[in-house]
């Protein structure tokens, strides 16, 4: 049996402004703030992960921290372990965990040195029912890669992800989860934060959260649209200290049996960028701040 992760639990964020931010994601992009420490602020999504969002203070320029996977078991944690060490530039030992959740697991750099931890026994909620307009939890993120053979060979043979479709720059990796993909990879001439999408229960929350999200000052940097390989939908835009955010919903539910494809058969007529041609290709801003999320160095202990 293959050794994998079965999610992104959460992601760890570094701001300017932490107070704003948390602001932001509780009263408009709808998390639920579950605690804080030592400074930093954690918000819950509604599904039964202790927290999906950490909001940190930024040294410097604002960044991204970490991203958190989630493990089953000690066992497979410890099996993660093993095939990690090897592989990873930087990498701790398993241990109990102290931060908020609590749990077990190890953190390590990628070979881009974006900082991850895999992570198991952590406090959960027990009241997971879905809400209408409220994120679950996090779908997925894309990160970009100077090198994306090189950072995909680690997903695949450092955690055990499976490689799926590829199209333009991008490709796409499922772990131990029905949802097509969890991480995607972006050919490009930075080491940032691509995006991270937060998934809604149906589709009818990803529109009414975008309605919300342009109420509040935050237009739609490219959607609602739905995309071809990950066959979700889509509404992206520029977060407070512009961190590119997206809601999503409906991602392609697989199994075993699916079978990957190239770009040949994801390609589009031109001037279309999603499966439906309803949407406007993306905005400059869209994408500029692709650019702007750097990871934080050597932050890859728990
Ligand atoms: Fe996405």
């Amino acid at each position: 049996m293959r050794v994998q992760v079965r999610g992104i639990r959460s992601i760890e964020i570094e701001m300017v402004d932490p107070e704003r931010a948390a602001m932001f994601y509780s009263q408009v992009w709808h998390l639920t703030e579950v605690d804080r420490r030592d400074g930093s602020i954690y918000l819950r999504a509604t599904g039964c992960y202790h927290h999906v969002l950490a909001i940190h203070r930024a040294a410097g320029a604002p960044a991204l921290r970490r991203i958190v996977y989630d493990a089953a078991s000690r066992d497979i944690v410890d099996r993660l372990f093993q095939s990690v060490r090897g592989q990873a530039p930087q990498c701790e030992a398993p241990h109990v965990l102290s931060s908020p959740g609590g749990g077990y697991g190890f953190g390590f750099t990628d070979p881009d040195r974006c900082n991850f931890a895999v992570v198991c026994d952590v406090c959960d909620h027990e009241d997971c029912a879905d809400r209408s307009d409220h994120p679950t939890k996090i779908s997925h993120v894309n990160l970009n890669s100077p090198d994306i053979s090189r950072a995909g060979r680690f997903l695949v043979d450092a955690l055990g992800f499976t490689p799926m479709d590829h199209s333009g720059a991008l490709t796409f990796f499922r772990c131990d989860s029905a949802d097509h993909s969890s991480m995607v990879l972006c050919q490009a001439p930075w080491t940032t934060l691509n995006h991270v999408a937060f998934e809604m229960p149906d589709v009818d929350s990803t529109m009414r959260g975008a309605g919300r999200m342009r109420d509040h000052g935050y237009p739609i940097e490219w959607g609602v649209g739905r995309h071809g390989p990950s066959g979700n939908v889509f509404a992206y835009f520029a977060g407070p200290e512009e961190l590119p955010i997206e809601y999503s919903s409906e991602i392609r539910q697989v199994d075993d049996s699916y079978v990957p494809r190239g770009p040949e058969f994801w390609s589009r007529p031109p001037g279309r960028t999603d499966e439906w041609g309803v949407t406007n290709p993306h905005t400059a801003r869209w994408k500029r701040i692709q650019e702007l999320f750097r990871y934080v160095p050597d932050a890859y202990r728990l």
